[in-house]
Order: C-alpha cells, then sequence, then structure tokens
C-alpha cells in the first residue's frame, strides 16, 4: 500500500461522485466509493475507470442502512486502508409538493440524505482522531440554505446536513480532522436533467446570475481544496457554489 491519503466517496458513481473520485485518482488520492446496492453496472464501472488510468475500489452500500456502512467501510479499510477522507456525497431527490407528500418519501429522503452522515462518519472519525488528521466534507445543496419548491423533505434533509457538520466540527478540531460543507447550486447532472424542462428553463436558471448550470469539475476542484493540507484551517464553514443563486 502506498503512503497516500485514502478518500471514501458515497455515491461515487453519480452524476458529482464520478467526477470527485476520478479527480481525486487524478490528484494522486487512493480512492474508494460507494454505489447503491441495486446498482448493476458496478464492474462495467470499474473497469471502465481502470481503462482511464483510475484503480477505483467500489463497495456495495446503503447509506441509509448502518449495518450496511460498517460492512462497505470495513470492506475499505481492508483493501485500501484507513480513511482519511470521507466525503459524504450520497443523495436523492423525491420531488412533489407538501401536499402529495407521503411518509415513505419523506423518510427515504431524509435517511439517504441526513441519517447517512450518521451511518458513515460513524465508521471513520475515531480513526481519523486517533491519527490526529481527517477530513469530512458533506454535500449539501443550495436548496437546504434557500429551501425549493417541491423539497420539504430535500431541504430540511440539506439544511440539517450543515448542522451536523457544525457541531462535530466541534468536537473534532483539537484532533486535526475538519468537517465542512460545500452547498452546490444547480449543476449539470442526472439529478438536475430530470427536473421538467419547463420548470428548469422558467424558474431555475432566471434565478442564477451567471446564467447557466454549474460543472461537476467545479465542485469537485472545491472538494479537492478542502481535503488539502492548505485548508486546514477551514473547518466547520458552509461553502456556497451556486453560480450567484444565493448568497449569504
Ligand atoms: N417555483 C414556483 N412555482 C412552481 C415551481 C417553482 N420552482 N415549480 C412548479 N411551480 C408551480 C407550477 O408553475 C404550477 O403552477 P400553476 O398551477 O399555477 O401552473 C404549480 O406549481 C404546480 O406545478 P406542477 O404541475 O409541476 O406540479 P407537480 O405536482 O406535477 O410537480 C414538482 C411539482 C414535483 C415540484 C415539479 O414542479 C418539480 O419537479 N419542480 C422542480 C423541483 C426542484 O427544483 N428540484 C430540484 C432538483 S435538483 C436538486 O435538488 C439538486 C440540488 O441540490 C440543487
Amino acid at each position: 500500500m502506498s503512503n497516500a491519503r485514502v478518500v471514501l466517496v458515497t455515491g461515487g458513481m453519480g452524476g458529482l461522485g464520478e467526477v470527485i473520485s476520478t479527480k481525486m485518482s487524478a490528484a494522486g488520492y487512493r480512492v474508494a466509493v460507494t454505489y447503491s446496492p441495486g446498482n448493476t453496472k458496478h464492474a462495467e464501472w470499474v473497469a471502465d475507470m481502470k481503462a482511464r488510468g483510475h484503480d477505483i475500489l467500489a463497495v456495495p452500500c446503503d447509506v441509509a442502512d448502518l449495518e450496511s456502512c460498517t460492512k462497505a467501510v470495513a470492506e475499505v479499510r481492508e483493501k485500501v486502508g484507513e480513511v482519511d477522507v470521507l466525503v459524504n456525497n450520497a443523495g436523492i431527490t423525491r420531488d412533489m409538493t407538501f401536499k402529495k407528500m407521503d411518509k415513505v418519501n419523506w423518510d427515504a429522503v431524509l435517511r439517504t440524505n441526513l441519517d447517512s452522515l450518521f451511518n458513515m462518519s460513524k465508521q471513520v472519525v475515531d480513526g481519523m482522531t486517533e491519527r490526529g488528521w481527517g477530513r469530512v466534507i458533506n454535500v449539501s445543496s443550495v436548496n437546504g440554505s434557500k429551501g425549493a419548491f417541491g423539497q420539504t423533505n430535500y431541504s430540511a434533509a440539506k439544511s440539517g446536513v450543515h448542522g451536523f457538520t457544525k457541531a462535530l466540527a466541534l468536537e473534532v478540531a483539537k484532533k486535526n480532522v475538519t468537517v465542512n460543507t460545500i452547498s452546490p447550486g444547480y449543476i449539470g447532472t442526472k439529478m438536475v436533467m430530470a427536473i421538467p424542462k419547463e420548470v428548469l428553463d422558467s424558474k431555475i436558471l432566471p434565478q442564477i446570475p451567471l446564467g447557466r448550470l454549474g460543472k461537476p469539475e467545479e465542485v469537485a476542484g472545491l472538494i479537492i481544496y478542502l481535503a488539502s493540507e492548505e485548508a486546514a484551517f477551514v473547518t466547520g464553514a458552509n461553502i456556497a457554489i451556486n453560480g450567484g443563486q444565493h448568497m449569504q
């Protein structure tokens, strides 16, 4: 095993995740990703990444389930090493107006987008504090700060993400472990492309001063910075990356 730091990206085969994991691999990290157990394309993805020069371990994991996270991280530890950088990136939407929102779609989003932070961080944070170095990077959303039509579940979960970040950041700061939130706006991924085109064109794009969707590479660049030595003094922050859509 090399001395390079180990990064684990949840949802690492998804729209943002794939770009984060390959950019981190290109930056010299040893990379592991989780994919959801229903994903049938994982072997193909790993082979494709290998062909592109990225040796990435992929482990199945339901981030909403504590036991599944325990098992997944044990496999990463055994095959790649102790996790130095955790990127809690996995997330889902189940958009509907509150009138139509049922408990199933509320629970699915809260469990996957918020409980996952407990489930995954629990596996790695003690190791980081014992070794005296670590980075936890939680992917929230502009909609956690500003709210969004059709997203009571998603906005609640993403807002909760930053509360988790701030509390954990306080607890581990003395051990050189930083915990930060990034809040992307609308990035050109499958998740955003699922928004009805008329809604995207009439309601969302006009709100973005830069006049375009963000690029996954732009988000990955911010994550690479937060994982770096240079970012050692940044903790408990919530960094917006939204084209000016929402300023705090
Ligand atoms: N703001 C204001 N009004 C809106 C609106 C919006 N964003 N979206 C829809 N409406 C209005 C519609 O114009 C419509 O009004 P009228 O009845 O007066 O015509 C009314 O609400 C009902 O709209 P729909 O017919 O679309 O209702 P629906 O029940 O079929 O769908 C919805 C509602 C599921 C919320 C759908 O509009 C939708 O998917 N909206 C997009 C939600 C969104 O932005 N999701 C973000 C996903 S990306 C993401 O989450 C990544 C990230 O972190 C940024």
